[in-house]
């Protein structure tokens, strides 16, 4: 029981790391106060520039592979411990203990673990993902349309455990994009320039 309690706290602090806001922060800009308001990669993109932007979604992405692999490794014994680590470092995205609770839409972390938890899926999505962005310029359709696929490749998969980390990752995503679900739908979300 312990190891899951580290692992959860350790993840969720690991995932709470805002690299958006501080790189945003970093040039003088409140990501929070622009654009979507979102601290993720494309509001960064958005409202900082293309090289903060691509640096957030390499860092936010890297924050959710190494906290699965950081603890998987502490306790190679337990197989529950990359899930468990696998939804607490997005949760500490989503839900930021540096921002009081108020985090990201958690799509390049949700990507990060889910590249240990089930490689292929992810891939898939990944590359859906800028498929439809490089298509629509909307980077939540992106990451919802993407994120869907790659659950319902997951949900293929033999490991229970696997089957529901990604079904409740894709449930999270969907309630931090419910802005982002009206706008697409009254045609009022914000493309971006790629
Ligand atoms: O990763 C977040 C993205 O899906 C939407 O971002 O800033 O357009 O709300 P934003």
């Amino acid at each position: 029981m312990t190891e899951y309690l580290i692992t959860g706290l350790g993840s969720f602090l690991i995932g709470s790391i805002p690299f958006g806001w501080l790189i945003a922060k970093s040039k003088g800009i409140d990501v929070k106060k622009k654009g979507s308001g979102n601290i993720g990669a494309t509001n960064v993109y958005r409202v900082v520039g293309k090289k903060e932007g691509a640096l957030t979604l390499i860092l936010d992405l890297l924050k959710g592979f190494l906290a699965v692999v950081l603890f998987s490794l502490i306790y190679k014994h337990d197989a529950y411990v990359p899930y468990v680590s696998s939804i607490s470092v997005v949760l500490g995205h989503d839900f930021s203990i540096f921002l009081k609770f108020k985090g990201g839409k958690g799509v390049a972390t949700t990507y990060g673990a889910g590249l240990i938890i089930y490689p292929t899926a992810s891939m898939v999505g990944m590359a859906m993902w800028i498929a439809i962005l490089l298509g629509s310029k909307y980077s939540s359709l992106a990451a919802l349309l993407s994120f869907t696929v790659s659950t319902l490749i997951a949900l293929n998969s033999n490991n229970y455990m696997v089957r529901i980390v990604f079904v409740v990752l894709l449930g999270l995503m969907i309630i931090r994009h419910r802005d982002n679900i009206v706008r697409l739908f009254s045609k009022r979300e914000n493309k971006i320039n790629i």
